[in-house]
């Protein structure tokens, strides 16, 4: 992850139970369905099941596979009723009252291998499906129909627990559902690992990418190589410091931060993970994102080392595995071969993202094997290495997956591609033929901000609104068909640079997995915003019940203008992804109570304000009130003519340079413009003739990001739109810095008001980032926020 500035025919009819099966067009819609991810169709009847401390719990046939899903189900039941049900098989002929049939069946109308038929009447409940997979996803679906204090971990105050009586006839819509974790910049102890993998299979996902080696350290022990324990486990203990522009450590300091997995644990846990349909797949990086292996063998690198595990941020990523050394393949078969011991799954992950190539370039052993096996460059050589360990793979009978940038310098024969550059990767990869997984950073990546950076804890940047996450469409409309047919589904990415503790992680993962689990669940014509905003209030009750710490950056009030109806004015508009909020505000800038003004409709200003909101919930303010001021001044709700485009990678409309609201010192607040290799080139009308004195604007600049405060900045201004006279530029200073980001002002004036109407800025893009920024000879993007005109 880098630093980056900125979605039948009813064959069963069980006797035992008579339940009503007639399947006739579903109620799609319905406010009663509770379920996250929304079922395919759900049809409501009238009345309800109880359960009770006398209800049996049925299998048909009563084997291995089902009792397991049977008391998956029962350990949530019994702990938060306080019953004692236990599981028996199903007796054959007989009828049955209060029961909850469990049935592994052929004989069903859901022909998906991971679905199921649920039926609830009064009398009894049967679960069927044509494998174990499909009953565990009909028991995640009775938790969810249950009272959500049935995730509680002990038995509160309830005594009636009813389910509401329906039929659900439910299927994924992809087969690779999921959600990934980095252990690598942050650790997280097993029991942790295990709680996530609660939280995927809840939502019914079914793959967890565990992402178990990076340069922050390396976390599963292989017997072979015991340094990579020893040493490349740990680093040096500087969380106390901001992640990026820690120290290396230094000789004679003791590395004490860290931790891995023993091989027992991982068992355990790979185990933990079946029981739950939950496929794990392990990440092991190469041939970037592997200085934690140098430090314990530096053998393996094109220099010799030393090196030592990084403390914290780093970039670039220089010193990764030698090309050209056949004993780095002999270290990466070796590994790779315990590793597979360890998980059965199909897939193994060999990351393959954001390797710096310039070792390879001046090192001898990388330049003979390229010049030997007749390749091009040192992207092919990459290919080569990414081609060597995928027919490694292939004959253990296993599928090598990687980021997009294993396609370049030519993709691996049967590789799957991890798109996470965008969707483009993906498309590519999916023309070839190659299946591929979505991630893109925009909708994908759970370690950026989910709500306004102000209120939020630090994040690694962008900008990833619940809302965004649910909008994920994985297949792009690029792709006929058949090459739809290869897009396996999406994943959530939480990497751990700025998530430091179990707590934090499960803030950044939930809610948003939960839109997430919708999208790679629910087919794409029923998935709709406003019903899963009013399902998820009743989600946050299960997640409360589980402990879970989720975040409520959904609750976050949006501050937005919109020209007033003289187009030299503003409105404001407030907005929430909750249901139909409750949204209070004040504009002198305090904090809104029960007695401030309900919004309820754009609200006109009349001066510059400071806008104060939040959502009230049961007559409290529901975590914080979002602020903004918004200015107004005399280009405020005018035209803008944009002689170079903005960019659409960023939330934004031609709107922002004069809506009145500026931008924080995070680019990716959703109130920043960006211009990605453009100038910045823009008329601005006034409408009529006015006087001008000052004009000023805000661009930002980051070190440490690709954003590049303009190099020459021209105002000029215009009575008739033909003659623009140039102002004098009298200022420019940083007038708000936040690490490495600062925030620049210019300021131009003229030396008496003069008449203007039309006002024109240029500002040079610095087109590449220069030398002491980190992303040197990276292009270069210009972000500004606001032309504020008095
Ligand atoms: C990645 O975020 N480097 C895959
Ligand atoms: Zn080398």
């Amino acid at each position: 992850m880098r630093i980056i500035a900125h979605a039948v025919p009813v064959g069963l009819i069980i006797s035992v139970l008579s339940v009503s099966v007639s399947l006739a067009a579903g109620l799609k819609g319905d406010p009663m369905t509770t379920i996250i991810p929304r079922p395919v169709h759900c049809e409501i009847r009238d009345g309800e099941f109880r359960l009770t401390e006398k209800t049996e719990v049925l299998l048909a046939p009563a084997v291995r596979e089902v009792e397991n899903v049977a008391d998956l189900m029962l350990s949530y039941i019994n702990r938060s009723t306080g019953y004692s049900l236990s599981t028996k098989p199903l007796p054959p002929g007989e009828s049955h009252e209060n029961a909850i049939v469990i049935r592994l069946t052929e004989d069903t109308s859901v022909r998906n291998p991971e679905g199921y038929l649920l039926e609830i009447t009064p009398r009894g409940v049967l679960l069927s499906a044509r494998e174990p997979r499909g009953l565990f996803y009909a028991v995640q679906t009775v938790l969810q129909l249950l009272p959500p204090e049935v995730f509680a971990a002990e038995r509160g105050s309830r005594n009636d627990w009813t389910l509401p009586a329906l039929t659900i006839r439910d299927y994924p819509r992809f087969i690779y559902r999921g959600m990934h974790l980095d252990v690598s910049r942050h650790f997280f102890p097993a029991w942790f690992i295990k709680r996530y993998i609660d939280l995927i299979a809840l939502h019914k996902m079914n793959v967890f990418h565990w992402h178990l080696t990076d340069d922050n350290g390396w976390r599963i022990e292989i017997k072979r190589y015991p340094k990579l324990v020893d040493v490349s486990a740990w680093r040096v203990d500087r969380e106390d410091e901001p992640w990026r522009g820690r120290e290396p450590q230094e000789a004679g300091e003791k590395a004490t931060y860290g931790g891995y997995y023993t091989q027992d644990e991982i068992r355990e846990i790979v185990a933990y993970a079946a029981a739950r349909h939950v496929t794990v797949i392990p990440e092991i990086e190469m041939p970037g994102h592997s200085s934690e292996v140098l430090a314990a063998y530096p053998e393996l690198s094109c220099t010799g080392g030393p090196f030592t595990v990084a403390t914290g941020g780093y970039w670039p990523n220089i010193d990764i595995f030698c090309g050209g050394n056949d004993s780095v393949f002999v270290f990466i078969e070796n590994v790779l071969s315990e590793v597979m011991g360890l998980f059965p799954g199909k897939y193994i992950h060999i990351g393959g993202d954001e390797a710096d190539k310039r070792r390879w370039r001046e090192c001898a052993k990388c330049q003979a094997r390229i010049s030997n096996e007749g390749l091009q460059d040192e992207e092919e050589l990459q290919s080569y290495f990414i081609r060597h360990v995928e027919k490694f793979l292939i004959a253990h009978n296993r599928r090598l997956i990687g980021w997009d940038e294993i396609l370049e310098g030519g993709l691996a024969p049967e590789a799957t591609v991890m798109s996470w550059r965008g969707v483009d990767g993906g498309i590519e990869a999916a023309k070839m033929g190659h299946d591929v997984v979505m991630t893109p950073t925009s909708h994908c990546y759970f370690d950026y901000y989910q709500a306004d950076p102000e209120f939020e804890p630090e994040a690694i940047g962008g900008f990833t609104t619940l809302k965004r996450v649910y909008s994920l469409e994985p297949v792009p409309s690029e792709l006929t068909d058949r090459e739809a047919s290869h897009v396996l589904g999406a994943q959530g990415n939480v990497w751990t640079e700025f998530i430091p503790t179990p707590s934090h992680a499960e803030y950044m993962s939930v809610p948003r997995m939960s839109a997430l689990a919708e999208v790679v669940w629910t087919p794409s014509e029923d998935r709709q915003w406003e019903d899963f905003r009013q399902r998820l209030d009743l989600h946050f009750k299960r997640l409360a019940a589980l402990a879970v710490n989720y975040s409520k950056g959904s609750y976050a009030v949006e501050i937005r203008t919109i020209p007033g109806p003289d187009q030299k004015s503003l409105q404001v508009i407030l907005s929430s992804e909750q249901s139909d909020p409750t949204i209070r505000y004040t504009l002198d800038g305090t904090e809104p109570t029960t007695e401030s003004q309900e919004y309820t409709h754009p609200v006109a200003l009349k001066a510059t304000s400071t806008v104060r909101a939040g959502v009230f919930l049961d007559g409290e303010l529901e975590e914080w009130a979002a602020g903004k001021t918004v200015v107004l001044h005399k280009a405020v709700g005018r035209r803008v003519e944009y002689k170079n485009a903005y960019t659409d990678r960023i939330v934004s409309d031609d709107s922002f340079l004069v809506d009145g609201l500026q931008g924080s010192l995070n680019p990716s607040d959703g109130y920043w413009q960006a211009f990605e290799g453009n100038d910045l080139d823009v008329l601005l009308d006034l409408g009529e003739v006015v006087p001008v004195q000052t004009l000023f604007t805000t661009f930002l600049d980051g070190k440490g990001s690709i954003i590049i405060a303009p190099s020459t900045v021209v105002f000029e201004v215009s009575e008739n739109g033909k003659d623009f006279s140039e102002l004098e530029e009298i200022e420019r200073e940083v007038v708000e810095q936040k690490d490495i980001l600062v925030r620049e002002k210019h300021v131009a004036v003229l030396n008496e008001p003069a008449r203007v109407r039309y006002i024109r800025i240029k500002a040079t893009n610095g087109r590449v980032c220069p030398p002491g920024y980190l992303e040197e000879g990276m292009p270069a993007w210009l972000y500004i926020d606001e032309i504020v005109v008095e």
